[in-house]
């Protein structure tokens, strides 16, 4: 059998964890209610949470007054969340901690007049967020997701101030950084990328070096998750991103005997104990 190496923080980080919990507990206690939006993207927890009558809002006149509805991990803009409270229902703010310290730097860097480049993934509900709450503080600044766009779109500005998206890429953070500081007179940085994705990236880095084949498993929509297969190929090109066990090939593990595997910041325990079973199996 192959040696199997799991990342030690794989799996939910703080803000899932509280955004699930705070799910199930509002299904258990009001037997009914919404979500801006899954609540994570991994499908099977979703459907966990649809048995609990907890479910995915398709639109916001579907609401009556007294309905539960909870904002996921990513947050929402102001807007939204004033256009909740007007409908009268019963708001949880499942909004994780380290975005919301984003929106507070983003409001901080408008105050004291800086043009705001967010590092982050154009469209993603959390930058959407974050937009929100440049706008709403009357800032202006722009949301670039690589090196081209930066430069493409880099403003004409003396006073610039960046953040990131909480799950961006630490390379890509740091060089874009480098870019706009010397491009320049006065730069202020917050590196608001959460301590959970710095440490899964930090240790996939340092087990796709070290082993034959590398899993990472995780919604193919989730943006961390990507990034961390992203990371894992480029340093090992024997890495596959998959969702669930029954996606493993076993043709991917002939001769491995190493095997590393990591997962998603929303990728539930479970989960991942199925795969490393699976993998066993395989290469029994
Ligand atoms: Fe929060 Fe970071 Fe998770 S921002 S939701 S702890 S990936």
């Amino acid at each position: 059998m192959a040696n199997i190496k799991v990342a030690k923080n794989a799996g939910f980080c703080f803000g899932v964890k509280i955004a699930v919990d705070s799910a199930i507990e509002a299904g258990e206690k009001y037997g009914r209610a919404y979500t801006n939006g899954p609540i994570i993207h991994n499908k099977q927890v979703v459907q966990i949470l649809e048995n609990l009558n907890v479910r995915e809002l398709q639109s916001y006149e579907q609401l009556q007054e007294g309905d539960t509805i909870l904002i996921r991990s990513h947050g929402v803009p102001p807007k939204i969340e004033r256009t909740l409270k007007d409908l009268g229902v019963n708001l949880i703010d499942a909004t994780c901690p380290f975005v919301k310290k984003v929106h507070e730097k983003v409001r901080q860097l408008v105050e004291e007049g800086y043009f705001v480049v967010i590092i982050g993934e154009k469209g993603h509900p959390e930058v959407i967020g974050i937009l929100g709450h440049l706008e709403e503080s009357g800032g202006k600044g722009i949301v670039v997701e690589n090196m081209e766009d930066l430069i493409r779109k880099f403003p004409k500005r003396n006073r610039v101030g960046v953040v990131a998206q909480t799950t961006q890429n630490e390379e890509f953070f740091e060089e874009a950084v480098g870019y706009i500081a010397s491009n320049v007179e006065e730069l202020k940085v917050f590196n608001t990328i959460c301590d959970a994705t710095s440490v899964r990236q930090e240790e996939v880095k340092r087990l796709a070096k070290d082993v034959d084949v590398m899993i990472i498993i995780g919604g193919k929509h989730s943006g961390n998750t990507r990034r961390l297969a992203q990371i894992s190929k480029a340093l090992n090109p024997n890495t596959y991103h998959i969702e669930k066990a029954d996606e493993l090939n076993p043709v991917w593990f002939k001769n491995a005997e190493n095997i590393g595997v990591s997962a998603g910041a929303s990728t539930p325990d479970w989960i991942i104990k199925e795969v490393v079973e699976k993998i066993k199996e395989i290469t029994a």
